[in-house]
């Protein structure tokens, strides 16, 4: 167990699901927590202190330290009051992990606009407002000669990396998630910041919204279990971890796939300007068959996985 003792973290949305996993898992291994949760429902609306202080009590019972704190991701200053939450709490902030998330699932033709904007400022937005509040915080005390090593962990999503049906909001949003992870490790490597994330997979309230209820197996390992998608987030966060950066970590049960995202493919050059009709002609004589996404069931089998809907 990588050995994060003297460390503090910030879990967001760590008061369910995949993160309260996150904040146990990095409470074991030695860091101070900072459960932040707002408490909404699953559409994001409402707020409930309770969830975020019922890990605290959790992580308490394990002899570790954490504090609650309910600020909303999505709103800036928010956000900057929960960075100062945990320096003011434990003196430092070492581990930032983005996690709160919503959904507002609805076919493209559908979808309202309260459905984009909602799930667009929770996910993406609720990345960036924590992430730049951090990332000045660490700028400071690299500029003022500390040899910094902190850490983000981002989550995206199979939805954000593969494309699912039903997703337009979510799935941009988990996608826009990856861009700024791409982004802000190459900009925040300067400081000694990695910045990383994960497509998680997990029976929480969010899936079986979605898919029904997921039993787990009557025996034996649970590839569904929230806490399987801990471990690469322990790991990232060592201090052995530092030249890894800027990479999207898909996991199920015990598969963990760094993915290949965007990279040069096809190759159409021409010495000039192309013409319609040519650069046509060459899309067809090159993909006789067309040419359209495999869609998130069949990309999550070629990564190792599986759908929860396939349980
Ligand atoms: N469960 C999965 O299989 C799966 C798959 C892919 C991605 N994810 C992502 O993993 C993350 C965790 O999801 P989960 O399945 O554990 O869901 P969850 O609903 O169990 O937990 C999310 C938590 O975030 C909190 N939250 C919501 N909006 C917030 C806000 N504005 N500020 C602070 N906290 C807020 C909620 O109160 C909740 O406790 C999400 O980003 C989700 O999109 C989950």
């Amino acid at each position: 167990m990588p050995k994060l003792e003297g460390k503090v973290a910030i879990v967001t949305g760590g008061g369910r699901g995949i993160g309260r996993e996150h904040a146990i898992a990095l409470a074991r291994a030695g860091a101070k927590i900072l459960v932040n949760d707002l408490g909404a429902s699953l559409a994001g609306e409402g707020a409930d202190e309770g969830p975020a202080h019922g890990v605290v009590r959790e992580i308490e019972g394990l002899g570790g330290e954490a504090a609650a704190n309910g600020e909303n991701v999505a709103d800036f200053a928010g956000a900057k009051r929960m960075v100062e939450a945990a320096l003011e709490a434990f003196g430092r902030l070492d581990i930032l992990v983005n996690n709160a998330g919503i959904l507002r699932d609805r076919m493209l033709v559908n979808m309202e606009e309260h459905e984009w904007d909602a799930v667009v400022q929770v996910h993406l937005k609720g990345h960036f407002a924590p992430t730049r509040h951090a990332a000045a915080h660490w700028r400071e005390r690299s500029k003022a000669g500390e040899e910094v090593r902190a850490r983000v962990i981002n989550t995206s999503s199979p939805s954000g990396v593969f494309g699912n049906v039903g997703q337009a909001n979510y799935g941009a949003a988990k996608a826009g998630i990856v861009g700024f992870t791409l982004i802000a490790a190459q900009e925040l490597q300067r400081y000694g910041v990695t910045v990383n994330a994960i497509a998680p997979n997990a029976r929480t309230r969010m899936t079986e919204a979605a898919f029904g209820e997921i039993p787990p197996p009557e025996e034996g390992f649970d590839p569904a279990d929230p806490a399987n998608n801990s471990p690469i987030v322990v790991a990232l966060c060592a201090d052995e971890a530092q030249n890894v950066t800027g990479q999207v970590f898909f996991v199920y049960g015990g598969v963990v796939n760094m993915l290949r995202g965007w990279e040069a493919g096809e190759l159409f050059a021409s010495r000039e300007r192309w013409d319609p009709d040519e650069l046509l002609h060459e899309l067809q004589d090159r993909l006789p068959e067309g040419a359209a996404p495999p869609g998130m069931l069949e990309s999550m089998h070629r990564a190792g996985g599986q759908s929860m809907r396939e349980r």
